[in-house]
């Protein structure tokens, strides 16, 4: 534990469970008063026990981020207990995982709402308290799904594009505030969201093996130290930026590449 998030305020959403969760504990860990927010009481309580228990600061407040005056009160009432809000991370996120053409209205706005709006809105709740008080840092994340083609996740990665391209904009239009905006994509990460159980060590190596190049799965944690940085004055020259931290998913191709005679050896 050092201090890199010292003095800071931090809201997390998604904090209930994977990358949210790691995230929050992280924060917590390097000195921010973190704001969880998820869903499932149960869940937002467990990670709040697990900051305090290791003499963390943090409040949870839940709320179904689908609802816009739901996640605007969250940013307000965090706001309001500790006066001040330095960094959002929007971590909360859900799959709606078939195929194009079963892909229904429900999902779309299942995905739009969870995915999206709800990033939106919490950044317009939070940015006239960040110009307020003279700057801040938002992460957004989004998904190695923007970059490779992926089956059976179309309004999925339509909106984890569309996170990106947005937090482009927004970097843009609030770096003379001194608020920075930098999106975080991860590749596949051991998670509530994985269709696989934890488990079930062969298929998560499986999967593992098909995916990244480092030849395992990603932990939250992985993810949750590139928010702290990103969170951080440490990344103060950073912003507008999309980091990828996916093993090395997007390089990934066919694992084993055939030889010119090897080809021209087949009938
Ligand atoms: N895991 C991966 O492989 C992967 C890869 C790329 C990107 N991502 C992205 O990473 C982010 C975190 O996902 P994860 O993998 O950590 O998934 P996860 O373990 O399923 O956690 C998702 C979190 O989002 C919360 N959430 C979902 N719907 C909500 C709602 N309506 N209101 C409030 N909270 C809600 C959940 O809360 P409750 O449990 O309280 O409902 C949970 O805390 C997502 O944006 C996801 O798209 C994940």
């Amino acid at each position: 534990m050092t201090d890199r998030l010292n003095g800071k305020i931090a809201l997390v959403t998604g904090a209930g469970n994977g990358i949210g969760r790691a995230t929050a504990i992280r924060f917590a860990a390097e000195g921010a008063k973190v704001i969880a927010t998820t869903r499932n009481a149960e869940r937002g309580e467990s990670t709040l026990a697990t900051i305090k228990k290791a003499g963390g600061q943090a409040i949870f407040i839940p709320a179904n981020i689908r609802n816009k005056s739901e996640i605007i009160s969250v940013v307000k009432q965090g706001h309001d207990h500790y006066g001040s809000l330095d960094v959002l991370c929007n971590c909360a996120g859900v799959l709606a995982s078939k195929p194009f053409l079963e892909q229904t209205d429900e999902d779309f706005e299942l995905i739009s709402q969870t995915n999206f709006l709800s990033y939106v809105y919490a950044m317009q709740t939070v940015i006239p308290y960040m110009i307020e008080q003279g700057g801040g840092s938002i992460v957004n994340i989004a998904s190695v799904s923007v970059y490779k083609p992926e089956l059976n996740s179309y309004y999925y990665g339509a909106f984890k594009a569309a996170i990106n391209k947005l937090s482009i904009d927004v970097a843009y239009e609030q770096a003379p505030n001194k608020i920075r905006v930098n999106v975080v994509c991860p590749g596949p990460v051991l998670t509530g969201m994985t269709p696989i159980s934890a488990d079930n060590t062969a298929a998560i190596q499986a999967l593992a093996d098909n995916f990244s190049i480092i030849g395992r799965m990603g932990r939250p944690e992985d993810i949750a130290n590139m928010n702290l940085f990103l969170a951080s004055d440490e990344a103060e020259w950073v912003t507008g930026a999309t980091i990828l931290v996916d093993g090395g998913t997007n390089l990934s191709g066919p694992k084993f590449v055939p030889t010119a005679a090897e080809v021209l050896s087949r009938d």
